[in-house]
């Protein structure tokens, strides 16, 4: 199973993808958890996105088509993209990678929110430093407040969650990533492309994207008539 998973910021594309891919055992790709991890390890490609990613811009395309491409190949069993593609740049990236590879996505799911909530959202989230967790201080808060309550880590807000980074990545997603919608409703062919609305509870998006997926991708069992006797 190869999807895309298309939305603004904190619609739940993370919570999502992660959920779904333990269930239908594919890999998760984040480019956001990626660069991320760069940048706690202090990388070159950390510092650089580092630059980007606290200011609430894109990280440059041609570094991140490095990294999903890498992520890409090692991903036998198939991927969740959530975060990726960006900009219509990344996306043509993305289609010759498939053309060449031979590999298809089978569709794009666009999470969608409103502007608001958006905003309440990701200025509640919180992150555990152990085990990456994610927790909402109105949504899903911790049993003890600024700690796991799996790991015991602590939670911390991550720096281009304040109010004033999330409004400019907004504007980012409305300028660069929305003509993506255009793009994925118009490519037609195999390619299916599903809206599921993400104000629902977690639980509410994960039963709907289920019901998209199993409608859509999950192969149905075939009988075949037994053999007359
Ligand atoms: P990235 O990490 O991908 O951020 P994003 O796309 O802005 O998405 P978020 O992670 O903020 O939100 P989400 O939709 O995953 O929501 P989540 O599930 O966490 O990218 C960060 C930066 O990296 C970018 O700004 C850019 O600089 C760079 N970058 C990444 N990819 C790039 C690319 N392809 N090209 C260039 N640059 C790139 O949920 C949010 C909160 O809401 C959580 O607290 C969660 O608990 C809660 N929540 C989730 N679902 C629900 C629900 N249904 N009800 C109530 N609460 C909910």
């Amino acid at each position: 199973m190869r999807l895309i998973f298309l939305g603004p910021p904190g619609v739940g594309k993370g919570t999502q993808a992660k959920l779904l891919s333990q269930r239908y055992g594919v890999t998760h790709i984040s480019t956001g958890d990626v660069l991320r991890s760069e940048m706690a390890r202090g990388t070159p490609l950390g510092s650089k996105a580092a630059e980007y990613i606290r200011k609430g811009l894109l990280v440059p395309d041609a570094l991140v088509v490095e990294v999903v491409v890498r992520a890409m190949n090692g991903a036998p069993k198939g991927f969740f993209l959530d975060g990726f593609p960006r900009t219509l740049e990344q996306a043509r990236a993305l289609d010759g990678y498939l053309q060449t590879s031979g590999i298809q996505v089978e569709g794009v799911v666009h999470l969608r929110l409103g502007l608001d909530e958006i905003v309440r959202r990701l200025t509640a989230r919180r992150n555990c430093a152990g085990c990456g967790e994610l927790y909402n201080t109105l949504t899903k808060p911790p049993r003890s407040a600024g700690r796991c309550d799996g790991c015991g880590g602590t939670l911390s807000q991550r720096e281009d969650d304040t109010e004033a980074v999330v409004r400019k990545r907004l504007v980012v997603y409305e300028d660069l990533t929305r003509p993506l919608v255009t793009h994925y409703k118009s490519a037609g062919g195999s390619l299916f492309y599903e809206e599921v609305d993400g104000s629902l509870p977690v639980e509410g998006v994960t039963q709907k994207l289920v019901e998209v997926l199993e409608r859509c991708c999950v192969p149905k069992p075939t009988f075949s008539r037994p053999p007359a006797l």
